[in-house]
């Protein structure tokens, strides 16, 4: 019956913002995502600047990129950055050891990153390779990106390479997946390593002092956050991260596109974990940290399928359909509710990888069911979390049941009222009472995301199947707004 779904904003409780780096995203040197993806090199057919690809560039600054991460994932505990950097023609060329033993031209290189994340507007986050490199190798980064008017090999080098100023980057992550492709450390040796690292990175005079990340856990590993904290003092960690992808079996993982009702229910439920995922590792962090100094940064989410058929599996180049906008505006609500340790998340990845926000095919480029939830909740950004609670319907497959509906909201600087609604139910509309406290607004607009079929998507053939559109099934009566929402769409309001 409707009446379940009952949700209440309570203004008067709100304290936390929500960071813009909440919208974050992930380019790894894999299959697809930086080479032939963000970077075109000097393909006369695609409009580039300096080999960067505009069509996307535009793409991004709509979608108002908070962080941008690179260059891994597991490939940063593989990458030398200084092989990256000098006259292109010079570079050396690697291996992708990571990701399918690829030849690496390098060049793509921390120049090439640093330019890409000013065109776009974004944060640059770096991740340190602290798996094959050292420590000098990773304080030699930090100097020649950072280090603002000393004088120095790095910092001539640096300007010998075209950029005299320094780039004053904060987000520094420490290691990728450490108990994994990044050195299959214990929690215990890899805390050890990052003291050392942590150490010797420093920011070289500039005026904000460096953000640095550590390697969290990937699964429900609670000992690892726990180890960490312990062992990590407050004075030498910013940031811990954790990734959770929503996959619903590492062996036999679905395809992107042609999935039953089943699969869509088993990957809602991965969506969901997030939520207990956060809440348990913020727990563990409260022990050592009760006043929430050290951010929780989701670095890699998103789903993960099989790759579409007759491409590499190495590089993993999944379509994007509705299923991935409501893991996307789930995720959203999930980061939204829990901004009091949630200051970063990074959706993997940007481009041509997992749930990406853009798929390229040549000169052809499609923006996917993820980029426009993304787009839509942009609103949400650097605005003041409302609390919310929340009493929905169940979705029920089997012997099992999910929370139909989620809910975000927040107020923004200009006061206007951000309220984000999904329903995952895939064969059910749900009908929402939301109850606005104190809020007294006058007028509701809206805008709606939704398709006919869950396994519907944007493809190079039909670009523009799924995009928002008016949203015209909310009513305001007096203090209450009436909501309905169809099966698999998310909506956002904004209340004036
Ligand atoms: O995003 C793909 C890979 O997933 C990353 O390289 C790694 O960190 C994670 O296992």
């Amino acid at each position: 019956v409707s009446a379940q779904n009952i949700v209440v904003l309570q203004p008067a409780k709100a304290k936390d913002t929500i960071s813009k780096n909440i919208y974050g995203h992930f380019a790894e040197h894999l299959g697809r995502c930086v080479y032939d993806g963000l970077y075109v090199g000097d393909n006369k057919k695609i409009p580039n600047k300096e080999g960067i690809r505009l069509d996307i560039v535009d793409a991004l600054k709509k979608l108002k990129v908070g962080v941008l991460r690179w260059p891994g994932g597991c490939f940063a505990d593989g990458y030398h950055w200084m092989d990256g950097i000098g006259p292109k023609a010079e570079r050396k060329h690697t291996e992708n050891v990571a990701w399918g033993n690829v030849r690496e031209n390098n060049a793509f290189g921390t120049h090439e990153f640093l330019e890409l994340c000013e065109m776009i507007k974004a944060e640059p986050y770096l991740a340190l390779n602290m798996g094959s490199g050292t420590v000098q190798e990773s304080s030699d980064w930090v100097k020649y990106v950072n280090h603002a008017n000393g004088s120095s090999y790095l910092t001539d080098l640096r300007a010998k390479n075209g950029r005299s100023k320094p780039w004053n980057v904060k987000y520094w992550g420490v290691g990728n997946e450490s108990w994994d492709c990044g050195g299959n450390m214990t929690a215990s040796q890899y805390a050890a390593e990052y003291r050392k690292y942590a150490t010797h990175i420093t920011n070289y005079g500039n005026s904000e002092n460096l953000f640095r990340i550590a390697v969290g856990p990937g699964s429900e590993d609670y000992n690892w956050t726990e180890t960490v904290m312990r062992d990590i003092p407050l004075k030498l960690i910013e940031g811990l991260s954790i990734h959770h992808y929503s996959v619903i079996n590492w062996a036999a993982k679905g395809s992107a596109t042609q999935f039953p009702e089943q699969e869509y229910f088993r990957t809602m439920e991965q969506a969901w974990r997030m939520d207990k995922f956060i809440a348990k590792n913020s727990e563990v962090m409260d022990k050592y940290d009760p006043q929430k100094k050290v951010a929780l940064i989701v670095d890699e989410w998103g789903g993960w399928y099989e790759v579409e058929p007759g491409t590499n599996k190495n590089f993993l180049y999944q379509q994007n359909t509705m299923r991935d906008a409501m893991i996307a505006g789930l995720s959203l609500n999930i980061f939204h509710n829990h901004a009091d340790r949630v200051r970063m998340a990074n959706l993997a990845q940007i481009v041509n990888v997992l749930q990406a926000v853009i798929l390229t095919k040549e000169e052809k480029l499609v923006l996917t069911p993820t980029y426009h939830v993304m787009e839509m909740y942009n609103v949400h950004q650097d605005a003041v979390m409302i609390p919310v609670t929340v009493n929905s319907e169940d979705y029920v497959m089997g012997d099992k049941k999910l929370k139909a509906v989620s809910v975000s909201a927040s107020k923004d600087k200009n006061g206007s009222t951000h309220v984000s609604l999904v329903n995952i139910h895939s064969n059910k509309e749900q009908n929402i009472t939301i109850n606005l406290g104190e809020l007294g607004a006058k007028s509701v607009t809206g805008r709606i995301l939704s398709s006919s079929k869950i396994q519907d998507h944007n493809s190079f053939e039909n670009p523009n199947l799924i995009t928002p559109v008016v949203f015209n099934k909310a009513t305001l009566i007096g203090n209450e707004l009436k909501v309905t929402l169809p099966p698999f769409s998310v909506v956002v309001l904004e209340l004036k």
